[in-house]
């Protein structure tokens, strides 16, 4: 990857640790997050190139006796270091500082002062409100170390050894409660020489250059599409690249939403010229999913599904091209599942690696976007051309209209249901709704229900409608519409869409519901 990074975070498993490395990004600095065990391992090369340390906070306590420690070395190193929260009382007690238990937990906004001759904050501040959330109370700082900030609870807020280069926090600068916060954030990491060169629109001319590095003069590289925005960037950075020994693939099998699969097929095979196989191949994953009703099944035998069609379809180009080595695969990996699976967190489900492909295809993994988190995807592949009609479209899971369908999955409901959630869709953008909402979909009920339409009685399908607000999908708030605009879309969907007759709107949050109903 293209810059090496100048900036570690060590993770002790604080749920902000992500959050610094983010804050440290948005203002231009790369930093790499490493899971503390990993970085135990580590020695003084491991360091090398390495400016600045940040260790971030977690749910330990110092006193425990398994409680995670600094790194030796990192200790041993001369390299500046800044504690953040657990970080720091790490920090103090390596030092020779004294840390003790507390029975005054001080959580969430503290008024503070910090002196003027603060180099974290030059010119100090008075009555800046910082975040806090820790147990265990600092009762004497090492030696070589000031106090530059203090709220009521902790006379120690802020540390400073400017010797030596470590620094400590007990707030948490990295959330935006904390006012400031990105500030002490960057003045760290300017003082310790790191220059703010992070820009992912610099990012792509070196992406390319390891991409190029990588697959070589001759080698070839296939692109499986999604119809998603990182499949979508992933491709066309490759082609980027390497031109047309790039070949993307694209299986539709009937659960995708409306006209997406044409739209990435004229996006890709017509406007950027990308060599792309559009496998039609709706009938195979309607007969696979005949009878089944349950929705772990149901997910199964679509990531069944898709890796049968894309076997065949590497087979068959395989065959075709005897002396083509199609030897990569280029997949949309983005940092956030980096992290998640370095550090051995449980919070990825497994369901959102439908789509992953065996091994026994043979292929060496190209990755281009794991550096990257999904708003600098999207600012990547508009520079690259992509629409926002692709980029900005809301997330869509792999499964597709399937898990939108409870019950047994056939042609026919997935068109209904295409031309329900087109309709929706359209109508939010009509009222300027669409990029307020995080996702929104329809969702086809197994049930009939009786209406009235003219004179006649009616005996037809339920649709629900969902629309999310969220952040990244692993919790979420039902939208609140206006009634008037929810009866508007009602009677419409009714109206145009012949087979239903009666409209629900799911109200509930997550937890306790998911997002999908299945
Ligand atoms: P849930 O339903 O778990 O969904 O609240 C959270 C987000 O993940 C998407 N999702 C999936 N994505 N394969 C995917 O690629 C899946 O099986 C899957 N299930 C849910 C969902 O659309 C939402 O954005």
């Amino acid at each position: 990857m293209p810059t090496s990074p100048k900036i570690i975070v060590v993770d002790f498993g604080s749920q902000f640790a992500q959050l610094i490395v983010r804050r440290l990004r948005e203002e231009g600095f790369l930093s790499e997050l490493i899971n503390h065990k990993r970085a135990a391992g580590f020695s003084s090369d491991d360091l090398k190139g390495t400016r600045a340390i940040i260790l971030s906070g977690g749910p330990a306590s110092v006193l425990d006796a398994d409680a995670p420690k600094i790194p030796p070395a990192i200790l041993q190193s001369h390299i500046p270091i800044l504690g953040i929260c657990y970080g720091m009382q790490a920090l103090v007690r390596a030092e020779g500082g004294e840390v003790s238990g507390s029975q005054h937990r001080e959580f969430g906004r503290a008024p503070a002062e910090v002196d003027a001759d603060s180099v974290l904050l030059p010119n100090g501040a008075q009555e800046l409100v910082l975040w806090m959330s820790h147990g265990d109370h600092i009762g004497t700082l090492p030696p070589g170390y000031v106090a530059r900030a203090q709220t009521a609870q902790s006379p120690y807020a802020l540390i400073e050894n400017i010797e030596k280069q470590r620094f400590g926090m007990l707030f948490h600068p990295e959330v935006a409660h904390s006012a400031r916060g990105e500030e002490f954030l960057r003045n760290f990491v300017l003082r310790c020489g790191c220059v703010p060169d992070w820009d992912v629109i610099e990012y792509r001319q070196s992406v390319i250059e390891s991409i190029r590095r990588q697959v070589g003069e001759d080698d070839r590289v296939i692109c499986a599409l999604s119809g998603g925005v990182d499949s979508a960037v992933t491709a066309r950075l490759v082609f980027e690249a390497i031109g047309a020994r790039l070949t993307c693939v694209l299986v539709d099998g009937g659960i995708l939403r409306h006209e997406e699969a044409e739209q990435v097929a004229e996006q890709f095979r017509d406007v950027f010229h990308i060599p792309l196989i559009v496998d039609q191949a709706q009938a195979h994953f309607m007969g696979v999913l005949t009878g089944v009703t349950d929705p772990e099944a149901k997910r199964k035998a679509i990531g069944k599904a898709f890796i049968d069609r894309f076997r065949h379809i590497v087979t068959e180009l395989r065959a075709e091209h005897p002396a083509h080595n199609y030897r990569f695969l280029a997949q949309g990996t983005l940092y956030p599942d980096v992290i998640e699976s370095a550090s051995g967190a449980t919070t990825i489900k497994s369901h959102h690696n439908v789509g992953g492909l065996p091994k026994d295809l043979g292929f060496e993994l190209i990755e281009p976007l794991r550096m990257l988190y999904k708003d600098e995807v999207r600012a990547l592949g508009r520079e690259l051309g992509l629409t926002d009609a692709i980029l900005m479209r809301h997330p869509f899971p792999g499964p597709g209209l399937a898990i939108r369908i409870p019950g047994e999955v056939t042609a026919d409901k997935c068109t209904l249901l295409r031309a329900v959630d087109e309709l929706y869709l359209r109508m939010l953008r009509e009222f300027d709704l669409y990029h307020e909402i995080w996702q929104a979909f329809a969702v086809l009920l197994p049930v009939y229900s009786t209406g009235v339409m003219g004179d006649a009685r009616s005996y037809e399908s339920v649709i629900a409608l969902r629309a999310v607000t969220a952040s990244d999908g692993m919790t979420a708030k039902a939208y609140p519409f206006e009634p008037a605009i929810l009866e508007q879309m009602a009677t419409r969907i009714v109206n145009e869409i012949p087979g239903v007759n009666r409209v629900v709107y799911d109200i509930t949050n997550k937890p306790p519901a998911t997002i999908e109903w299945e």
